[in-house]
């Protein structure tokens, strides 16, 4: 623990393009350390830093927490926590500083709603594959013929904050929009609400998924909820890996049971992808599953406005002392 009148060591451990102007404010408050750890480094950090900041590169295990003597404040520039156990933290006395439930904050960042719609562009008109056939000397417009949004029905399951930024967007294609919500403040206005996710599913040309992961939310589209699907309709996937399971969608594209998808997260990553993963090796060879490295929220604009927001947040924690 630093002793009275020490400044607050505060470990960076996911350094890349950290906003110098953030680290700036850190630092006149506390000794900031910018360095890229490894897993063995980070458990360590535990021991030796009074608070740690990462983003989603690592899985916080509550045997990752075993040293943690010193650290009071974890800070993480995210919504969902699904790698970080919480419980383990509070074990530990260690505050944990996110974005999770920020809604004012939060109304202000938009970058992941941006991306759900690159996302569905991306796929339906077949960018990726279309860039990559003119980079290995080919010109074949015939090839990449895709489909539009226009007329279109998109099926959001959850209508909290991101499903209702991306209906919002949605509003310029003249599209219909469906969405599967329980929730009582339901944006009825924007869009048409259906009673059952089944429903939703089996009435939508593209369905995007807006749930946080919990215990509930697990591999909430399935087989079954895939098998609704149309063959010709779409999936996005920007919320959290665990949500979709992932063996049946690799099902569902490989017998034609549905058009396409879009991953930007993964159950399990970023360590699953180390590994031969099934559905990147489908995306090897197939133009219809389109996977990115959780980029959705990886904006400059947002990236700025998330760590300054954190920032404060951190500093405060260290100011207020131990948690209870
Ligand atoms: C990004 O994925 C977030 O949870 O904020």
């Amino acid at each position: 623990m630093s002793t009275a009148g020490e400044r607050p060591r505060l470990l960076i451990a996911e350094p890349e393009s950290f906003d110098s102007e953030v680290a700036a404010l850190l630092s006149q408050h506390a000794e900031v350390v910018l360095r890229k750890a490894t897993v063995h480094e980070l458990a360590r950090a535990f021991e030796e830093f009074d608070a740690v900041w990462i983003r989603l590169g690592f899985r916080i295990e509550a045997s990752m927490l075993s040293k943690a003597t010193r650290c009071r404040v974890l800070a993480c520039p995210a919504t969902g926590l699904d790698h970080i156990d919480l419980i383990a933290c509070q074990a530990h006395g260690i505050r944990v500083v996110s974005l999770k439930g920020e809604v004012e904050f939060l109304r202000n960042v938009r970058a992941t709603a941006e991306h759900t719609i690159a996302l569905m562009l991306a796929l339906t008109r077949k960018i990726p594959w279309a860039a990559g056939s003119v980079l290995k000397g080919t010109w074949n417009r015939d090839r990449f013929r895709g489909r539009e949004l226009h007329e279109k029905t998109i099926g959001l399951v959850g209508m909290g904050r991101l499903g209702s930024l991306v209906a919002k967007m949605l509003t310029g294609f003249e599209l219909h929009t469906l969405g599967f919500d329980p929730r009582v403040d339901f944006p009825g206005h924007l869009v048409e609400r259906v009673e059952t996710l089944d429903m939703l599913l089996a009435r939508s040309d593209v369905v995007s998924i807006h749930v946080s992961y919990e215990r509930t939310t697990h591999h909430l589209i399935g087989a079954a909820q895939l098998s609704q699907m149309r063959p010709t309709a779409f999936l996005i996937n920007t919320s959290r890996g665990g949500v979709l399971d992932e063996a049946a969608l690799l099902a569902a594209l490989g017998s034609g049971a549905l058009a396409g998808a879009a991953l930007d997260v993964m159950e399990g990553e970023p360590h699953a992808m180390l590994d031969d993963h099934p559905l990147v090796r489908y995306a090897c060879t197939h133009d219809n599953l389109l996977i990115v490295p959780h980029i959705g929220g990886n904006t400059w604009e947002s990236t700025r406005k998330t760590e300054l927001f954190i920032a404060r947040k951190v500093l405060a924690a260290l100011a207020a002392g131990p948690a209870t």
